[in-house]
């Protein structure tokens, strides 16, 4: 959460600042700012909410040196002053953190009774007094940065613009991401590469507690702990500059929703030979766990189903928030598969830092090339769906449960089948996205929307997809939308249902089907407003007041449902007048626990 980013360049500083943070800004988007370092001075400009001022509006002169930062609010509320970057006492350097303080309550003690003095309520203007305390001891600016972050506990990355010699930032690195991007007479730092990969793909990559100091043109690293030097590896990035415009349509989440027509089948685009080595992987595992959090763990969920029922494969999934309790039956011949977006989720890569020290192997289905997650995995899977700018996940949790479901179908022999049956529901897919769909779904949306409490069942196969389709409702309508298995209904949750309380049915065409309306007829003989998701076959079954059907697959029909909750998912919110990109409390990349 939150977005750094730092230049030092022959181009306008601001201009690179700028576009970086508009890049970064699905890390956060409550306040921003930028600073730039003008003739040994620091100039400021500071704003509210999302991105909305435009470089010829700048208040800021042209230079070759700058930081800025997009923030999520942990410490202190959404205001200026809390905004960062953060100006030192006599202004001659500032700062921007990504990141938590965990110690910050017992530091500004410490420094209040030194009468250092604080005017926001972030735990970053606790670094900010702890290097000035630290400059008044040390020879360097590097020894004052290095030491005072040295007194920091939790996960945070720093970049600090110093005012006294001409381009010189300073950035420290620990839990929270950052990259240097080396172009040609010109360096950038960012949270993520993606904010600079349009100047250069040439990218260093950096471990815990590396500290970075550029000097104008030049770089170097040292190890924060101890002061050394270190020698550092480029990468070349293979991704191609992908287009990360909204092109004809309104929001990220429309395009992103399409784009899955062609993003399933890039995700599959993987030889058998590519596989094998995580299949003989999985089955010499003594224990297989799979692990991802909000979209990515349902995402998960899914995996391991189609593993344990196409390859009778026993995957364990844990959610990463709640893995510590497996900590002492981990052995290190057990395999981690990672799901993850971003690969930048704080909660999955503490379970991947456990699981590395005791050596286990660590495979990953992610999206984003030189993530964290990437660079720990030692079978890494990319899913090459592009870069997802919408905070609600849509194309990367279908392309990672096709991926999930090839690898089942190829573990028995069946890959090419696989491929197949995803072929076939992208041309699916390419049909269903029409205006008559559309318009279907906006018709219900129309007669739901004023609800505030829905309901989802699913069973087997479409169990996670109950709990998606809630989760990406919630999301971006605000609305209370609970997912659940159809075998729960009795057990409790139909004690919710009273007069027109809307309960969606996800129905396929499997041995569950008569469960589930047997369940709709249940909830329907209460009062429920019933509205069937799937196989068209079921579209005249008396039970449902509505029924939206869905693309036909044999085995994907999970996925041809999901797409529907997506939809009406952004159908609803953007009828609601909700800003369906930058939902309200969130962000995309979850880096702080
Ligand atoms: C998705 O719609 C959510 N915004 C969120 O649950 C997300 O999937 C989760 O934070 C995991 O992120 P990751 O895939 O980048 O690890």
């Amino acid at each position: 959460m939150c977005g750094i980013v730092g230049y030092s360049g022959k181009q306008n500083s601001s201009k690179i600042v700028l576009e970086g943070l508009k890049t970064l800004e699905y890390r956060g988007y409550d306040s921003w700012g930028i600073a730039v370092q003008d003739k040994n001075q620091i100039k400021i400009f500071k704003e509210i909410g999302e991105i909305k001022t435009k470089l010829s509006m700048l208040p800021l002169p042209k230079t070759s040196c700058a930081i800025g930062h997009t923030r999520w609010a942990t410490h202190g509320g959404v205001t200026m002053t809390n905004a960062h970057p953060h100006i030192s006492t006599t202004k001659d350097f500032i700062l921007a953190q990504n990141g938590i303080v965990e110690n910050y309550s017992t530091l500004k003690k410490m420094l209040e009774k030194k009468k250092y003095t604080f005017k926001t309520q972030t735990d970053t203007e606790v670094i900010v007094r702890l290097i000035e305390q630290q400059t008044k001891k040390d020879e360097t600016f590097r020894d004052s940065v290095r030491k005072a972050f040295n007194m920091l506990e939790g996960r945070n990355t720093i970049i600090v613009l110093d005012s006294k010699e001409d381009n010189h930032i300073i950035a420290v690195k620990n839990g929270s991401p950052l990259a240097l991007g080396i172009g040609k007479d010109e360096l950038f730092l960012a949270s993520d590469a993606l904010a600079f990969t349009k100047y250069t793909k040439d990218v260093v990559f950096f471990d815990n507690l590396d500290l970075i100091e550029i000097k104008g043109n030049k770089f170097k690293i040292y190890d924060s702990k101890t002061g050394k030097e270190k020698k550092y590896k480029i990468t070349k990035l293979n991704s191609k500059v992908e287009d990360i415009s909204k092109g004809k349509y309104d929001h990220f989440m429309l395009k992103e929703i399409l784009e899955q027509q062609d993003t399933i089948l890039k995700a599959v685009n993987y030889k058998l030979d590519d596989l094998k080595p995580l299949i003989d992987i999985i089955k010499k595992a003594k224990r297989i766990y799979i692990t991802g959090a909000g979209t990515a763990g349902f995402a998960s969920g899914q995996i391991a189903y189609y593993l344990r029922t196409i390859s009778n494969i026993d995957v364990l999934d844990v959610r990463p928030y709640d893995f510590a309790s497996y900590f002492p039956i981990l052995k290190k011949d057990d395999l981690i598969i990672a799901v993850s977006q971003s690969g930048e989720t704080a909660d999955t890569i503490e379970v991947l830092e456990y699981a590395k020290e005791l050596g286990c192997t660590i495979a990953s289905i992610i999206n984003v090339e030189g993530s964290t997650i990437h660079r720990m995995s030692d079978l890494p899977y990319l899913i090459h769906a592009g870069p997802e700018i919408c905070v609600a996940s849509t194309k990367v949790f279908t392309s990672q449960c096709v991926f999930g479901y090839l690898l089942a179908k190829s573990m028995v022999g069946e890959y090419t089948g696989a491929r197949e049956e995803v072929e076939s529901l992208s041309s699916g897919l390419r049909e269903y996205f029409t205006e008559k769909v559309f318009n279907h779904i906006k018709k219900l949306v129309r007669s739901i929307k004023n609800r505030n409490h829905f309901f989802i069942l699913g069973k087997e196969q479409n169990s996670y997809i109950a709990l998606e389709g809630a989760l990406k409702i919630k999301e971006i309508s605000y609305k209370h939308f609970e997912g659940f298995s159809a075998g729960e209904l009795k057990h409790g949750v139909i004690a919710l249902i009273e007069k027109g309380t809307p309960v969606f049915t996800i129905i396929s065409d499997d041995m569950c089907s008569k469960d589930l309306l047997s369940a709709t007829e249940e909830v329907r003989a209460r009062g429920a407003y019933t509205v069937g998701v799937g196989d068209s076959k079921f579209r005249k079954e008396e039970c449902f007041n509505f029924f939206l059907p869905v693309v036909k697959s044999k085995e994907l029909s999970a996925l041809s449902n999901v797409v529907v909750f997506q939809l009406l998912s952004y159908f609803l919110a953007f009828s609601l007048g909700n800003s369906v990109d930058k939902p309200r409390n969130l962000a995309k990349s979850v880096t702080v626990k």
